[in-house]
């Protein structure tokens, strides 16, 4: 007996090394963490269960039937982060590049499917040199098996994806199809191309940083949602992410312990509306002074700052936040905030996560590039997204909301439960000044008669007590209140109810 088991603690020492003691130096030689090293930092101290640790490749051509690493270059199984369970692939880059064989495939596709069997989320830890080239088609069809898990995943449990290294080819849609995506700087890429054949076909000289670096994607495509210094920061935000999220869409988001009470008012909001309406203001402010604690997890930091997405606690529990913000072209919406704001609010929506809407939003950003762009159809995924959402939704006007953007910022009409105005809203199709300029055409050479034009405007829109009067905003309610406020709506919302007729699925405008 005691020499099966020490064959046993043989074998999984074997597989323990990798791609042995070279490639583990090479691979902290560029500053990576190895991936069992990841999964340490990733999940609660021992908490690791792994599966397939002796699975090998079926290979046998070009010389590889003397070349099987136990695992075949990646680390699978499940562990919890903060007590909560997450399921968890972690590729080898020690191993074969970490690229992806048939039997690397399958044991990913076998955690997906425990992962929505049993209803928790699916971490992948990406760092890879791409389908395993010996295996040709075998490894394109283990891809697909890959995607068409992530696909069938989507809305049922969050998929997080980490790129930590090489993500290139067809190798990008699995991340692609999931929630959230985290890059590190500096030594992880994700392009469909790389920079030779970018250089062949299009003759653009490009860096693979340039091209596909965790800067470019996070400022420049928004294909990822946050970049981060090295392997060990960006494993701890994983952490938090997952603190605010739901394990499935079948539970309600997590509520954990708070410290700050909900009644807390919050005096300096009364003078965060600047007097002049188009001084900026930073909405961060706001969401910092509502939320528990003033924790705020910001998603897309980086990209489309005209709108601001993430998750705080009210009361312990997770609500996502969108909010026009107007230090960023006055807070407007165009084809790349209406984008990024939509997908965090069906993501909320799947996951039953209550939404949050702040709205400062002069309108949409006009021009012929934001046109040709499709701002139409852009614009449209947010009001889309909102409308057809069902959580609790909360929506606070502090100033402007004119115009279409006033029709897209969850407003009452977009089935919203709880619509509360600070008393310096603006709720009207456009600002004033505009609008006299249409409406008093013929007047315009006279200076005297627009300023009265003006005023008289500003004197009927600008106010909240038109939209009031309508019972399109539930109340006016004190800025300095607006924390106890919201709180006091989504526990009144705790038992909602609302269900979208039957259809096989929505038609979204893509
Ligand atoms: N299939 C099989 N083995 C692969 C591989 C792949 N797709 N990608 C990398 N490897 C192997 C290499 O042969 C090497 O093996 P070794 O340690 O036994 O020498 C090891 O992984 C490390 O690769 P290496 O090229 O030395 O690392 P690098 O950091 O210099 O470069 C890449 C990394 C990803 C840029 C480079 O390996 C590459 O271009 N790979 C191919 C990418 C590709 O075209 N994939 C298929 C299309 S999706």
């Amino acid at each position: 007996m005691q020499d099966i088991i020490q064959a046993l603690e043989e074998r999984r020492d074997q597989a323990r090394q990798g791609g042995g003691a070279e490639r583990v130096a090479a691979q902290h030689g560029k500053g990576k963490l190895t991936a069992r090293e990841r999964i340490e930092v990733l999940l609660d101290l021992d908490s690791f269960e792994e599966y397939d640790m002796f699975v090998a490749h079926r290979c046998t051509d070009f010389g590889m039937a003397d070349n099987k690493v136990p695992g075949d270059g990646v680390i699978t199984g499940w562990g919890t982060i903060n007590g909560r369970m997450v399921y968890v692939y972690s590729q080898d880059f020690t191993v074969l590049g970490g690229s992806l064989s048939e039997t690397h495939a399958k044991k990913i596709c076998k955690i997906q499917e425990m992962a929505m069997r049993n209803g928790a989320p699916i971490i992948g830890l990406n760092d890879s040199g791409g389908a395993r080239i010996q295996e040709g088609v075998s490894s394109l069809a283990g891809y697909t098996d890959v995607f068409q898990n992530n696909i069938l995943a989507s809305g049922v449990v969050p998929q997080i994806s980490v790129i930590m290294g090489p993500c290139a080819g067809g190798a990008v849609y699995s991340p692609a199809m999931t929630d959230f995506i985290f890059m590190v700087k500096g030594s992880s890429y994700m392009f469909v191309t790389g920079p030779d054949v970018v250089k062949t076909v299009t003759n653009e000289v490009v860096t693979a940083e340039e091209l596909g670096g965790a800067k470019t994607h996070t400022t420049k495509s928004s294909v990822a949602d946050g970049a981060f210094e090295n392997d060990m920061d960006a494993l701890m935000e994983v952490r938090r992410l997952v603190d605010f999220l739901p394990l499935n869409n079948r539970e309600k988001p997590p509520v954990r312990p708070f410290f700050d009470d909900p009644t807390r008012r919050e005096k300096s909001l009364d003078t965060l509306i600047p007097e002049n309406p188009n001084t900026p203001y930073d909405m961060h402010e706001l969401i910092e002074k509502i939320g528990d604690e003033g924790d705020f997890y910001e998603i897309q930091r980086d990209f489309a700052k005209n709108i601001i997405t993430g998750f705080m606690r009210l009361e312990g529990s997770t609500v996502g936040v969108v909010a026009n913000q107007p230090m960023v072209m006055a807070g407007v919406l165009d084809i790349d905030s209406a984008r990024k704001a939509a997908r965090f609010v069906r993501f909320c929506d799947a996951f039953d996560i209550p939404i949050l809407t702040l709205v400062d939003v002069p309108g949409f950003m006009p021009g012929t590039s934001q046109e040709y762009g499709g701002v139409i159809k852009h614009g449209a995924k947010l009001l889309y997204a909102y409308g057809e959402a069902t959580v609790p939704k909360v929506t606070v006007i502090t100033r402007k909301a004119y115009g279409g953007a006033y029709c897209v910022m969850a407003p009452k009409h977009l089935r919203g439960d709880v619509n509360y105005c600070w008393p310096t809203a603006e709720i009207a199709v456009m600002g004033a000044k505009g609008a006299v300029e249409i409406l008093y055409r013929s007047d315009l050479g006279d200076q005297e008669k627009i300023d009265a034009h003006v005023a008289d405007y500003e004197d009927r829109f600008a106010n909240p007590f038109v939209a009031a009067e309508r019972g399109f905003v539930d109340e006016v309610i004190l800025p300095r209140n607006t924390r106890s406020r919201i709180c006091r709506a989504f526990a009144g919302l705790k038992t909602k109810k609302l269900d979208n007729p039957w259809k096989k699925h929505d038609n979204l405008p893509l």
